[in-house]
């Protein structure tokens, strides 16, 4: 474990979610785009079109420089911001699925060496071999989803690997079918969007209205098949994730996923029928429409996570709160509210093991940061602020809030408080004091 890394504002976890929700859009882009451009250079040769294997031509140069480069960028900003907001459940994550990871990264680099084969062939090699190619990257690309997605949903679901500890129990869990479905499609209004957004910049009016049509089917077959995968997928999710859902989710957050999916449709729709009226500014707003969706389901995913990190197992604040005997891990819950989590955390100044008279404001603060921090800012603003949460809630006295705090675990979305009796005191006096 690390020191706690605290994000005024923000916490860790949220800047983790950030980088990962900017993510999404290169790297579903890069596993889906190919099957567009696939499509369309199939027809091209087929209908002998010269000018439509230019537009894939630019397609994927585009693709190429977006997605690789900010994919790749975010892709690493993936892992640095995971390993320093929670070291432990990527420990534990890389513990059970590193051959996960490196079968990942072999298609990555089939992927990755795909797509400049791919690129730099056009005109070089024969149309038989380019398309070759072209399913070589487009299969080695869904390959990486294929893999993640297991990994993804074993951190929500992770299934009879809590009993077993198999890689593959974990890996094929009750939500793993229906996310990968709802990537595999979602996928393709992304890469429908980025497609209308090339054309719209092409001079050739006819192969720009054939191009933007048919992206558009693939952007409402994309969207109408992803809805259907949802619910597909929340069906699938355990009751405790389902309670969390129905917890937290606020109308806001809603209106934030289906709002967008809404504009979306019918902005396919309507360039189905017009499909010049796609032009260069509109395409990339359609293009932040659709991220503000996806930013939405990203965060409802990483909601009805709570309060865990891995469900059954570790808690967001990678405290490890069940025992595990499949992989010989204990909880450390009993001994921790025996002795104190400020003996336990590796990372407390030497004067705060011990609650004292002298340190308890600031041995409570340590605690709030060790035990709260990773879903609360301790600062006045910001998410799920703790200074305004206790003052909501009218506590004035370090003894009622005190009692409340053993409450905590009774929330679905929250671990219990987990420490001795001065602890809890003392967390209690520095809410107090930092909520008037
Ligand atoms: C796993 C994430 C998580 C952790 C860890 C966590 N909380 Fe929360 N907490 C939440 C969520 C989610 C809510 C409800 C949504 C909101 O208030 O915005 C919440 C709400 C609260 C509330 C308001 C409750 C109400 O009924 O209005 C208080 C008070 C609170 N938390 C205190 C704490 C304290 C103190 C700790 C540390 C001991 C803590 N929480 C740790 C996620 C967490």
């Amino acid at each position: 474990m690390y020191p706690v890394w605290e994000v005024p504002g923000l916490t860790a976890g949220g800047v983790l979610a950030l980088i990962a929700t900017f993510h999404i859009l290169p790297s579903h882009l890069s596993v889906s785009a190919m099957w567009l451009s696939l499509y369309l250079e199939n027809k091209a040769y087929r209908e002998e079109r010269p000018e439509l294997l230019a537009f894939v031509r630019k397609y994927t140069g585009m693709l190429l420089v977006f997605a690789y480069v900010f994919g790749s960028i975010t892709g690493v900003g993936i892992w640095f911001s995971a390993s320093a907001a929670a070291p432990r459940a990527l420990s534990g994550l890389i513990h059970n699925y590193v051959w996960g990871w490196a079968t990942e990264w072999c298609f990555f680099l089939i992927e990755v060496a795909g797509i400049f084969t791919y690129y730099y062939t056009f005109d070089k090699v024969d149309r038989r071999t380019h398309l070759k190619l072209g399913w070589i990257f487009a299969l080695g690309s869904w390959t990486t989803m294929i893999v993640i997605v297991g990994i993804l949903t074993f951190m929500l679901t992770p299934g009879r690997w809590l009993v077993t500890g198999g890689f593959f129990d974990g890996f094929f869990n009750q939500t793993y079918w229906p996310q990968l479905a709802l990537r595999t499609t979602g996928m393709f209004a992304i890469a429908a969007s980025y497609a209308v957004a090339v054309a719209s910049r092409s001079d050739d009016a006819k192969t720009r209205a054939e191009v933007v049509r048919i992206a558009a089917a693939w952007g409402l077959a994309g969207l109408a098949l992803a809805t259907a995968s949802f619910f597909w997928y929340r069906a699938a999710l355990p009751e405790a994730a389902r309670a969390t859902f129905e917890a937290l989710l606020t109308p806001g957050l809603v209106k934030g996923m289906w709002v967008p999916i809404a504009l979306m449709a019918a902005w396919f729709a309507l360039l189905r029928v017009r499909p010049l009226a796609a032009g260069f500014p509109a395409s990339l707003l359609a293009i932040c429409v659709l991220f503000v969706s996806i930013f939405s389901f990203e965060r409802a995913r990483e909601l009805i996570r709570k309060p865990y990190l891995m469900p059954g197992f570790m808690y967001s604040n990678q405290i490890i709160g069940h025992d595990l005997p499949a992989k010989g891990v204990g909880s450390e819950t009993a001994a921790m509210n025996e002795k104190g989590i400020l003996r336990f955390a590796p990372f407390v100044p030497n004067g705060l093991r011990e609650v004292t008279d002298a340190n308890r404001l600031e041995a409570g603060r340590m605690v709030a940061l060790i035990e709260c921090s990773s879903c609360h800012t301790l600062s006045p603003k910001g998410l799920r602020p703790l200074p305004q949460r206790v003052a909501a809630l009218g506590f004035t006295d370090v003894d009622s809030l005190s009692a409340f705090l053993d409450s905590l675990g009774s929330y679905p979305y929250m671990p219990p408080f987990i420490g001795t009796e001065p602890e809890k005191q003392a967390l209690a006096a520095y809410l107090i004091s930092i909520s008037k």
